[in-house]
């Protein structure tokens, strides 16, 4: 089955509509946003919808994070959440978060309606299923979740195995939630702002010193307000963000099938993790979303292209696929308690991230948040994602032990392993750890056969980043930071490139 040897996201797969000049200048601004994915677009629209005078700057292109790379169902069905939240939050605020993802993705559809979108924005019922009897108890506690919170949903096998080509056991079904195209969703919201927001894009926030940001070129944007919208915050703010996030990494291919799929966006319990939505090409064609291959960043246990295979093989075998057309993969930030950290966090800062994968409506959530926070002082969900909230539960706790352990271990174990490869065996498109001068160095080599060296320590606070074949980039297991071949940061929290050697 062929599969594209670059990794293309379908959402990116058009020319953005515009494009913006790096920032060139010293700047004052009353709201300074850092990061350009759907939280930094969103806030800055709302602010500038209240008249706020708003600078948004991006590290890269526009939507070129995790918002490019997503799946992008608009969903409050966060896989099994809400058992998990009555346990450990109680019912009121396991209601309040279901009721701020519904508000998130009733103004995103409110937003398109108003604004005559073209984004290919549907309404679809969202659905846990599992394959085998194994998650029924998880399944049906969930439900009775549902039930205690009055949410719109219970559990449809048969809506399922309708839709799905494969056995279904059991599903839980949240109905009414919806899709969308979020690149043309938020280019559209960029273009209806272009006019009031100073947009500068290939622009990276290196520092904050009092209320000024300082770019990595050298320039000083000073603001009332900074919000951190660059997904992993790209400075602690005295957060903690280090210790209370993990990054996981997981795969999507786009394919065409030979059975029609019909409707709704599915996420099994059981793993391996599988996720199903459609789409549509062009031409009108359907083009499926296959998701699913989480592994921590930096950390699988095979080789990554092994995970779009896999992909590609269910595709086969259930959708009857041919070929990929599309392949992309991103990470996700994890919080210790599964709710995201939105919010004020230090100062004049504000921080937005740890959606778990469930961005469209957590970073519309952000938005909203962050905005009446700025305007209003504000907001009725702000102490459910507050960033700054202290009370850990024993299996918070537990989490927290452990991802520092593995962190510090991803510090010290990297720094002992031998080289992979020697550079002579490397073949093109091919990069490993191999022994240079003595010394353990990134290599990749080229399609034209020219070695690329790095120093492979991450800039960011010093583990040992790992070869990931398919995007072709250096990858930290602690915090996900990532570097391209040649060194330069793909992904924070590292602001500092991979040195060359
Ligand atoms: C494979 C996959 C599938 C997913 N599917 C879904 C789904 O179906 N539904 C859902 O709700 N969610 C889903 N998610 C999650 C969702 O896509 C993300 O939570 C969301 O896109 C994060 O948005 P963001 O704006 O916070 O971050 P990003 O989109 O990553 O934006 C942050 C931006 O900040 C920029 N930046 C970083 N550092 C700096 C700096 N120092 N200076 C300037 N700019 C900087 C980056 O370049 C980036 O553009 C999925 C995630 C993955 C990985
Ligand atoms: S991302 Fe923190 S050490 Fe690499």
């Amino acid at each position: 089955m062929y599969i594209p040897k670059q990794s293309i996201s379908y959402w990116k797969d058009h020319e953005a509509p515009r494009s913006f000049a790096p920032l060139q200048a010293n700047l004052t601004s009353e709201v300074v946003i850092v990061g350009g994915g759907i939280t930094g677009i969103l806030t800055a629209w709302k602010l500038a919808k209240e008249g706020k005078q708003v600078v948004l700057i991006e590290a890269g292109k526009l939507t070129d994070g995790t918002t490019g790379f997503t799946t992008a169902k608009i969903s409050a069905q966060h896989g099994l959440i809400y058992d998990h939240l009555i346990r450990t939050l109680g019912k009121e605020k396991a209601r309040l978060y279901y009721e701020a993802n519904q508000e998130a993705a009733a103004f995103l559809n409110r937003t398109v309606d108003g604004l005559e979108i073209d984004c290919d924005f549907t309404l679809q019922d969202a659905y846990v299923y599992i394959t085998t009897n194994e998650m029924r108890p998880m399944l049906e506690k969930e439900l009775k979740a549902y039930k205690q919170l009055g949410i719109d949903g219970g559990l449809d096998q048969a809506s399922a195995q309708m839709n799905l080509p494969f056995h279904v056991e059991e599903a839980l079904v949240m109905r009414g939630q919806a899709q969308f195209h979020p690149v043309k969703f938020l280019e559209a919201l960029v273009q209806d702002m272009a006019e009031q927001v100073h947009i500068f894009e290939h622009t990276r926030a290196e520092s904050v010193e009092g209320k000024t940001v300082r770019t990595s070129d050298g320039f000083t944007i000073t603001g009332e307000h900074l919000v951190v919208a660059s997904h992993f915050p790209f400075n602690d703010f005295d957060g903690g963000y280090f210790a209370k996030l993990h990054p996981e990494r997981s795969y999507a291919i786009g394919v065409k099938g030979t059975n029609t799929f019909k409707s709704g966006m599915y996420i099994s319990e059981d793993q391996p993790s599988r996720s199903v939505r459609a789409a549509s090409l062009e031409n009108g064609e359907q083009l499926l979303i296959i998701g699913g291959e989480n592994h921590p960043v930096g950390n699988s246990k095979q080789k990554t292209m092994e995970h779009y295979e896999k992909l590609a093989e269910f595709a086969k075998e259930h959708f009857g696929a041919q070929d990929v057309l599309y392949r992309w993969s991103a990470q996700d930030l994890i919080t210790l308690d599964q709710v995201p950290y939105i919010g004020h966090s230090h100062d004049n800062i504000y921080v937005a991230t740890g959606y778990a994968k469930w961005g469209m409506t957590s970073g519309t959530v952000a938005a909203g948040l962050i905005t009446d926070l700025i305007v209003k002082g504000n907001s009725r969900y702000a102490e459910l994602y507050d960033p700054k909230r202290k009370k850990l539960k024993p299996t918070d706790i537990k989490t927290f032990v452990g991802q520092n352990t593995k962190v510090a271990k991803d510090l010290i174990s990297g720094k002992l392993k031998t080289a992979e490869k020697t550079v002579d065996s490397l073949q093109p498109g091919e990069g490993a750890v191999v022994i240079v001068d003595g010394e353990k160095t990134g290599a990749y080599r080229d399609e034209q056969g020219q070695c690329h060296f790095v120093d492979i320590t991450c800039t960011h606070m010093g583990c040992e980043t790992k070869w990931n074949d398919a995007e072709r980039s250096w990858d930290c297991p602690c915090h996900g930071s990532r570097f391209s071949y040649e060194g330069e940061v793909l992904e924070g929290p590292a602001v500092q490139p991979l040195k060359k050697k």
